[in-house]
């Protein structure tokens, strides 16, 4: 049924060939081949049958044999044969892999849209939307349009390198397609490996047979296959791979996220089945529905779907937090449950005086982990669920990490139930007499209970914090025990010879913690604000305050207004921010930190003093000349700073093409607007020519 190729010699003995013969038919066999395996794993619409295929690799693997010269690393023959490896080396990622702010509330959808729609006109808003699949998350990466590098996606920054496993997935192309378009001269490809589960399922049956334990789940066996360190046993799983976002890509732009995947296709990139383009929050809602109906029919597992701008130059104005960008979020499913029971309840006091119940599990696992404790949140919560100590309960993973108690189980087993719990009267931790506000019960001892304290001095040390090695849980109920550390500046003041006394310490140990503390005063002003827990500061909020401010004394004089001029910082949390630094013992206990710090530095971001410094930009509509990023590119390294949206604090608009409300309240605000001719000609009085590159 299947024809050969004139081209394609297949028959003519090795003997006879001369060796330019040999290399331009291995070519040929090699090119031929990359084509099969695309229609077969990325297409599924093979055009030649098994035995065809296996007689033109076998005639390729015998020409490889006679001239070794003849190899390539591209060849389909190269997929498997890289020697075991002893361990895992860790790389850089070309560009960072940040995670997805997730939810499974529909509301935080519309919120998330909302949010968009603040700073992205609402005509040009698109949304890509796409099954969040549950596999393992990589970074490929090609060089020429070879396969380089594949890394796990590891802490975002760095990973483990697999590249030999990931070459055995038919599925990967080792050399991008260049039939429809030229391969770049660098593509940082994310994508998902995963394990169809007809294929979990004979894997697992494979290794029950064989006397070993199967996989809880595919993405268990996923990523135990991908991080085997002879790429032989990787060969052997059947692993799949799905292409979703270009982390990086030199010589091609895109202004969509659609084009970018239609170039992965063209590349020869598997991508996710179902992606859509829709421009509502309500079919966003629909497709959600949608695929959960679909959920238990689909041959691989998925989480949720991921609903991304499709515009990237209006991703580049959104922007992200420090962990999430803020252009795209996962809408996740609900999470499946499991039945354990609370041997006991236990109330911890939080660094904010909140006092929190606590089920004490019997360990479960939910999905893959083990969960044995979970928030039982307050009073109320716990009133109004009637939940008691002895309880069976149905206990799930909120966004697939936090645990939670979902509802009391019927036991019929059970005799009678324990007694209600009720939230003690005094704090477990200083015993003050507790207050109850609304659905909270509140140690109000602020500065008096250790309990408290102990959590503000974690928070502190934490790594987010001023990141003090050696400052964990234990050793903070220790200092406070002890009485060592009173309020924060104690921390600065501790002796080795006192942290000797404490058990588990000895002479290294304590000067290792006590020079950690040393070193730390010199640190980063957003690190400093952080850790002081400021309420409603984390760790975006505390860099974004950091830049704008530069220094603690200007936050400190700041009034609402002025903080609400930062991105990012609305009514709610100006309030907190200037209510806790004016209160009079916060007041008093931050200076005597201030005293023993040395330095709290903002590191530039950029070429400081250029000729914009201190201005603030903000672009709207689309450019001619160059895309939207590009033009914020340029005026960063002139000094200036950019915004996605305008107020009070913009100083510049420049509006392009097509630009709509935001032009319209820079020029009610009186704000400055520019065009883009007079943009470019701003440009260039400041010695940059965006024409000439
Ligand atoms: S986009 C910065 N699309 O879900 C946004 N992620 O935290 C890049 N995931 O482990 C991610 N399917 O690897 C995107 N269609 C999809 C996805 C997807 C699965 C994974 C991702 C990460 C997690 C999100």
């Amino acid at each position: 049924m299947t024809t050969t190729p004139p081209s394609l010699d297949l028959d003519t003995p090795l003997e006879e060939l001369d060796p330019d013969h040999g290399r331009a038919l291995a070519a040929v066999l090699r090119a031929d081949l990359r084509r099969h395996d695309h229609l077969y794993h990325v297409e599924a619409r093979p055009e030649i049958s098994d035995g065809e295929y296996d007689r033109r690799f076998t005639r390729l693997k015998a020409l490889e044999a006679r001239w070794p010269e003849l190899v390539t690393p591209d060849s389909p023959t190269q997929r498997v044969g890289a020697e075991p490896r002893s361990e895992l080396t860790t790389v850089a990622h070309t560009a960072p892999m940040l995670s997805l702010d997730s939810s499974q509330d529909p509301d935080e959808v519309r919120r998330f849209d909302e949010r968009i729609r603040k700073v992205v006109e609402d005509e040009r808003i698109e949304y890509v939307l796409e099954p969040k699949l549950d596999g393992v998350s990589i970074e490929l990466v090609y060089e020429a349009g070879l396969l380089a590098r594949a890394v796990t996606r590891g802490n975002g920054r760095e990973g483990e390198d697999v590249t030999p496993n990931v070459r055995t997935i038919a599925s990967v192309p080792l050399r991008l397609r260049e039939e429809e378009r030229p391969a770049p001269p660098l593509l940082a490809v994310r994508g998902e490996i995963l394990m169809r589960l007809g294929a979990f399922e004979e894997l697992n049956q494979r290794l029950v047979e064989g006397g070993q334990e199967p996989f809880a789940n595919p993405r268990n066996a996923t990523s135990g296959a991908l991080r085997q360190l002879d790429p032989k046993v990787t060969a052997e799983r059947p692993l799949e791979c799905l292409a979703y976002d270009i982390l990086l890509v030199e010589g091609a732009t895109f202004r969509t996220d659609l084009e970018g995947i239609e170039a992965l296709r063209e590349w020869g990139l598997p991508t996710p089945e179902r992606i859509e383009l829709v421009r509502e929050v309500e079919d966003i809602l629909a497709y959600h529905a949608a695929f959960d109906r679909d959920r238990d029919h689909l041959d691989y597992e998925i989480d949720g779907v991921v609903i991304k701008l499709n515009d990237l130059d209006e991703r580049v104005d959104l922007g992200a937090t420090s962990r999430h960008p803020r252009w795209a979020m996962a809408f996740k499913f609900e999470p499946r449950k499991e039945v354990t029971r609370i041997e006991r309840i236990a109330v911890q006091v939080g660094r904010t005086g909140v006092l929190t119940p606590v089920a004490l599990l019997r360990p479960v696992e939910v999905g893959g982990v083990t969960v044995s404790r979970a928030s039982l949140h307050n009073r109320e919560e716990l009133e109004r669920r009637g939940i008691r100590e002895g309880d069976l309960v149905r206990v799930q993973r909120a966004g697939d990490v936090i645990p939670q108690v979902v509802e009391v189980v019927e036991d019929p087993a059970a005799g009678a139930r324990g007694e209600p719990f009720v939230m003690p009267d005094r704090c477990p931790g200083c015993d003050a007499e507790v207050e109850v506000r609304g659905p909270f019960t509140i140690c109000p001892n602020r500065f008096g209970c250790p309990a408290q304290l102990k959590g503000r001095i974690v928070h502190f040390g934490s790594r987010s914090g001023l990141d003090i090695e050696g400052l964990g849980s234990e050793t903070a109920a220790l200092l406070v025990e002890r009485g060592l550390v009173r309020e924060l500046a104690d921390l600065f003041d501790l002796e080795p010879g006192q942290l000797e006394e404490l058990p588990g310490f000895a002479e290294i140990s304590a000067r290792n913690l006590t020079g950690a503390i040393r070193a730390r005063r010199r640190t980063e002003l957003r690190r400093f604000l952080f850790g002081l827990g400021i309420p409603e500061v984390g760790v975006a909020v505390a860099r974004d305050l950091a830049h704008h401010f530069r220094s603690f004394e200007a936050l400190r004089a700041a009034d609402r207004e002025a903080l609400e001029a930062v991105k990012g910082i609305g009514p709610r949390m100006s309030e907190g921010i200037v209510d806790f630094l004016a209160e009079e013992q916060n007041a008093r206990a931050i200076a005597r930190v201030l005293e023993r710090m040395e330095e709290l530095s903002v590191p530039d971001e950029g070429p400081a003093g250029g000729p914009l410094e201190g201005q603030l930009f903000v672009f709207t509509g689309g450019l001619e000349s160059m895309s939207r990023s590009a033009a914020r590119k340029l005026v960063e390294a002139l000094g200036a700073r950019t915004a996605g949206s305008v107020s009070g604090s913009t100083d510049v608009v420049i509006a392009g093409e097509g630009a709509g409300s935001k032009l319209e309240k820079a020029r009610s605000l009186g704000i400055e607007v520019l065009d883009e001719d007079a943009f470019v000609a701003l440009l260039r009085e400041h010695g940059v020519d965006p024409a000439g590159g």
